[in-house]
């Protein structure tokens, strides 16, 4: 008997189902809430009737594609956090219904995981490169920065994360500061790819260890584009480009130097990026760059597995049910997660 997986995710505004039959990927829906757009971020309420409204025909668009019944299914995976309450209550209420109605066992998964573990997602007729283990995992997204250590698919030590604002939120607010729209990152990004990075200079962090912050940077733009625009109010205009390529070098700078040092102290040479931010075309090439220097195996999450997606929340599941892991129905969603 194969085992097949009904992943579950609606964390924060993308609803999306997918199967897995023994790790490899038969469907991957997602259907993306676009009625954030005109507020500059998602709004919570909107986002938790939109998943309302798409959980029942996303999900039955996964099976139909992956031509799986209900009753087919080994488990259902569902993001328990962390998140945004209302939308993890959608997908977690959904998956414990359907459990009832068909009799089949919940799993649940730390959000966060599905991206540590995106790597692992196989493909029919696709040749894919899969971490060993230990491997390093940079983690960057809009909620988290972190560096964690992958021991096993379950093992996970969090070696260095942010102490004040995650990375992601540097991109989206530093983008909002300078008028150029939400989500920031994509939008710097495609800005940067035209800019000059060694134009500006912006305050980097001295934290001990291995962690990180990025609320100094965040300031010191700022102040910056605060103190050029009094004396040219179309310096943004003008040097946009610049900026952000600039911008964007400082963070992915602060990223590599605590993945660096984190690699050297461990002596870990396989290492992974996951989470929105790991779909940045700077990072991406900063990553492969630093590790042909230094003799790291990288290995980079294919795009569409780098945004929210139930694939990885339905390869992380995989692992749990595996390992004997059941949930029982009365687990509720948690906002904050702090285990894995
Ligand atoms: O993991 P994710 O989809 O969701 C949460 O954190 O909830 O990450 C979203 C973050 C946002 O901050 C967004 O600006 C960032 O990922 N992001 C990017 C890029 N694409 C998305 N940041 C930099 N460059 C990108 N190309």
């Amino acid at each position: 008997m194969p085992d097949i997986i009904l992943g579950i995710e609606s964390s924060c505004d993308d609803t999306s189902a997918a199967v897995i039959r023994d790790g490899y990927l038969l469907s991957n829906v997602i259907a993306s809430q676009q009625v954030h757009r005109d507020f500059g971020g998602v709004v919570p309420e909107l986002a938790s009737r939109a998943h309302e409204q798409n959980i029942v025909p996303v999900v039955s668009q996964a099976l139909d594609k992956a031509g799986v019944k209900v009753e087919d299914l080994s488990a259902i995976a569902f993001t328990r956090g962390p998140g945004l309450m209302g939308s993890l209550l959608v997908g977690t209420s959904f998956a414990k219904t359907l459990s009832i109605a068909a009799g089949i066992p919940i799993v649940m998964v730390n959000h966060l995981q599905g991206h540590i573990l995106a790597n692992f997602v196989k493909e029919y007729g696709k040749e894919q490169r899969q971490p060993s283990f230990p491997y390093l995992c940079l983690l960057v997204s809009g909620g988290n920065s972190q560096i964690v250590k992958v021991s096993g698919p379950l093992e996970y030590e969090i070696l260095g994360q942010t102490i004040d604002d995650a990375v992601g939120e540097a991109f989206d607010k530093c983008s909002k500061m300078m008028g150029l729209g939400y989500p920031g990152g994509p939008v710097i990004d495609r800005l940067a790819a035209r800019g000059n990075p060694d134009r500006f200079s912006f305050a980097k962090p001295h934290i001990p260890g291995l962690d990180y912050s990025f609320s100094g940077v965040k300031t010191s733009l700022l102040y910056f584009v605060r103190d050029q625009l009094a004396l040219d109010p179309d310096f943004m205009e003008k040097n946009k480009e610049d900026i952000c390529a600039s911008f964007q070098k400082t963070l992915i700078d602060i990223l590599m130097d605590k993945l660096i040092k984190a690699a050297r102290q461990t002596g870990i040479r396989e290492v992974t990026i996951g989470g929105g931010v790991s779909a940045n075309s700077g990072l991406r090439d900063r990553i492969t760059l630093e590790g042909r220097k230094r003799g790291w195996n990288t290995y980079l999450p294919e795009f569409r597995y780098t945004t929210d997606n139930a694939a990885m929340i339905a390869i992380a599941g995989y692992f749990h049910y595996l390992a004997g892991e059941r949930t029982p129905l009365d687990v509720a969603p948690v906002s904050r997660m702090a285990d894995f």
